[in-house]
């Protein structure tokens, strides 16, 4: 029956192209530029796409040679017009725009293609393009085309990918075209469902200073309700029996083995958890949300509690995401008029005030607490944040005191603001604020994982750990591109040796489910193969997963992304080595990361675009030898033994992440 209403369908609309391919033939050619669509259904890597400007505004300029008209763009971009099979021919002038040209930064740096698909089939492409080289011409014949779509690849890496589209029009006759929205490939989901007996999920370590407050919630799969049990506690924490949360502080330094237990109507299991009460706090990557990449200064104390309350009822807190962080935009502005975000900025004994939006933060992380999950703040060593508010310059002591008695448990400490204290910084000054406020943290008694935010200046990787540092951003933000996730994500290849337990390279926030940076969301920008992709390098790396969509909203697809036992294990595996680049030919990157019980997370990567390539693993890029079995840790099933190397099929922008158990 379906197959007989879809097939009616693709009648209809190959019927409906012969129509319109026979009565054009018969009416007038006529012209639309490219600039009199609506533009605003493209999706754009960075920036605004423009009306005859270039992206930065400026007029369109290829090679020395200036163009009246056309779309300014940015890498990755893509533009689908609906013809309906009215279409003649497209042309235009392509090449990267001038403006970046100026700079040795930009000249090297930006490098795209144009593409142009007609129906999902490729019909024209300028090969990789340079800033600086001369614009190419295109004229594609597109009729009988039903949807063209207009595409600008920046390859692995966005920056400087300004894009233009000179003098691009559509020739056509009868109805004009015009844009739709771009349609990404169907979601497949490949995580299996959690089964209803237990499992025991979550780090497998746990690192506490002595009698700092202890808090650590025990996390299993299964239906409920559950029994948690806890062997070898040490003396000073407690366990809650009815929801694994465990609290307290523990005296004295050591390692504790304990053993945890959990237990429902479907059966029983338990598992070692090792105690490590010392001077290392997050000796596994944290995992949780953070406000940033949905709502940046669109958020307030509602979203929080919203996407802390669906992190428990949507069972994400089931598979170890624990930490609820509030980004920027939560504090005062000096000098605004704003009531709700309004002055003083700080009380009359200096210490912070939060802004209108968060009424009660004490009342917020006592919620979070509540829930068994952990609660994370943002600020800048700086004057001012990032945007514009303020920062704790020449208050470090005061805020990191406030943020302890708020009952925060992570801090981004960011730099931005800072700039205007340090304006060309060596690198003593790079690491001063973040030498400060360790210090100050250090006295607050709270164990607070510590996360610098400076985008990777003075190679923060070499020094981070030395400031207190547990995790680093290495790079700028990220964006839901390709080219921003796949430029980040694979340029970590060289810093493993900087990561380890409590201390962590951090590529940025995940950019799955919606995103928006802002009061209006969209669906991250990623094909389902690029976000396989992105979970499965951001576990290889072993870098800080935090969630960057409201977890309220979050679809069924992005849940399933999430809630991979399996794959989060690579992340959060107690050596705590981060994957390296083993091999890398024919657009296929291996990546292999040692594993605590001597197997290896092993991910092979197709940069490839369009087409599905074989990737191949070999024993001896892995120290291993003879027969092995491998593990298709997405979709969690064996998949064998092989002897020597493992070769897949590996999707276009997609990855096969698999584990690779040497045989006894
Ligand atoms: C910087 C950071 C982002 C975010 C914003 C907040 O850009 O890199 O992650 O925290 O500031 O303003």
């Amino acid at each position: 029956m379906r197959t007989a209403i879809l097939s009616a369908m693709v009648l209809v609309v190959s019927c409906g192209l012969v129509w319109a391919a026979e009565n054009a033939a018969s009416s007038e050619l006529q012209q639309v530029w490219l600039d009199e669509l609506d533009l605003s259904k493209a999706i754009i890597g960075w920036g605004q796409i423009q009306k005859n400007k270039s992206v930065d505004s400026k007029p369109l300029v290829i090679a020395g040679k200036s163009f009246a008209r056309g779309v300014g763009t940015h890498a990755d971009s893509r533009l689908d017009v609906k013809l309906g099979g009215i279409g003649e021919q497209f042309e235009a002038w392509v090449g990267i725009d001038d403006e970046v040209a100026g700079s040795d930064q930009g000249k090297a740096a930006a490098s795209v293609e144009f593409l142009v698909f007609g129906d999902g089939r490729l019909l024209w492409r300028s090969e990789v393009m340079r800033a600086g080289n001369p614009a190419k011409e295109v004229k594609v014949n597109i009729k009988g085309i039903d949807t063209l779509r207009l595409q600008v690849s920046g390859g692995n890496d966005i920056n400087y990918d300004h894009a233009d589209w000179a003098q691009a029009q559509i020739s056509y006759r009868l109805t004009a075209p015009h844009t739709i929205d771009v349609v990404m490939p169907a979601p497949y989901i490949l995580t299996p469902k959690a089964g209803p007996a237990p499992r025991i999920t979550g780090p497998k370590i746990f690192g506490v200073r002595p009698g700092n407050p202890f808090f650590f919630t025990v996390t299993a799969t299964g239906d409920r309700p559950m029994k948690f049990a806890v062997r070898g506690l040490p003396e000073g924490l407690i366990l809650n029996s009815d929801n694994g949360q465990i609290r307290g502080a523990v005296k004295n330094a050591g390692e504790y083995k304990t053993t945890v237990v959990a237990e429902n109507k479907h059966g029983k299991v338990e598992r070692e958890f090792k105690i490590v009460v010392g001077d290392t706090i997050s000796l596994t990557p944290p995992m949780g949300w953070n406000s940033w990449n949905c709502w940046a200064c669109a958020v307030d104390d509602e979203k929080v509690r919203a996407s802390a309350k669906a992190m428990v009822d949507s069972g994400l807190l089931n598979h170890g995401w624990t930490y609820i962080n509030i980004d920027d935009c939560w504090m005062r502005r000096e000098g605004s008029k704003d009531p709700v975000i309004g002055e003083p900025v700080r009380d009359k004994d200096g210490y912070l005030l939060s802004n209108g939006k968060f009424p009660d933060m004490k009342g917020l992380t006592d919620y979070i607490h509540s829930l068994g999950l952990r609660a994370g703040i943002y600020i800048s060593p700086g004057p001012n944040t990032c945007a514009g508010y303020i920062g704790s310059w020449e208050h470090e002591q005061k805020d990191a005191e406030r943020f302890a008695e708020w009952g925060f448990d992570y801090l981004k400490y960011d730099w931005c603001g800072y700039s205007r204290i340090a304006p060309n910084p060596n690198l003593d000054e790079l690491k001063k604020p973040y030498a400060v406020m360790r210090d100050c943290l250090k006295n607050t008694g709270r164990d607070i994982i510590y996360s610098l935010c400076q985008y990777g200046m003075g190679e923060v990787w070499k020094w981070g750990a030395e400031v207190g540092g547990n995790c680093w951003r290495t790079t700028g933000d990220i964006t839901d591109s390709w080219g921003s996730m796949a430029g980040i994500g694979f340029k970590q290849a060289e810093l493993y040796p900087y990561a380890g337990p409590g201390r962590w390279n951090d590529p940025d926030m995940l950019v799955v489910g919606k995103v928006g940076w802002g009061p209006n969301l969209h669906p991250a920008r990623l094909t389902p193969d690029e976000q396989y992709t992105h979970i499965s390098l951001w576990c290889l790396l072993s870098s800080p997963l935090l969630i960057g969509c409201p977890i309220e909203q979050m679809d069924e697809f992005t849940y399933s992304l999430l809630t991979n036992d399996e794959v989060l294990d690579v992340n959060q595996d107690p050596l705590g080595q981060q994957a390296r680049r083993i091999a890398q030919a024919n657009g296929i990157e291996v990546w292999s990361k040692a594993m605590e019980d001597g197997s290896r997370a092993v991910g092979l990567f197709n940069m490839n675009e369009f087409e599905a390539r074989k990737g191949t693993v070999s024993w001896k890029d892995i120290a291993f030898a003879g027969q092995c079995q491998v593990r298709d840790l997405w979709r969690q099933k064996d998949l064998g033994m092989f002897e020597n190397e493992f070769m897949a099929d590996v999707p276009p922008h997609g990855v096969v992440l698999v584990r690779i158990i040497p045989a006894k």
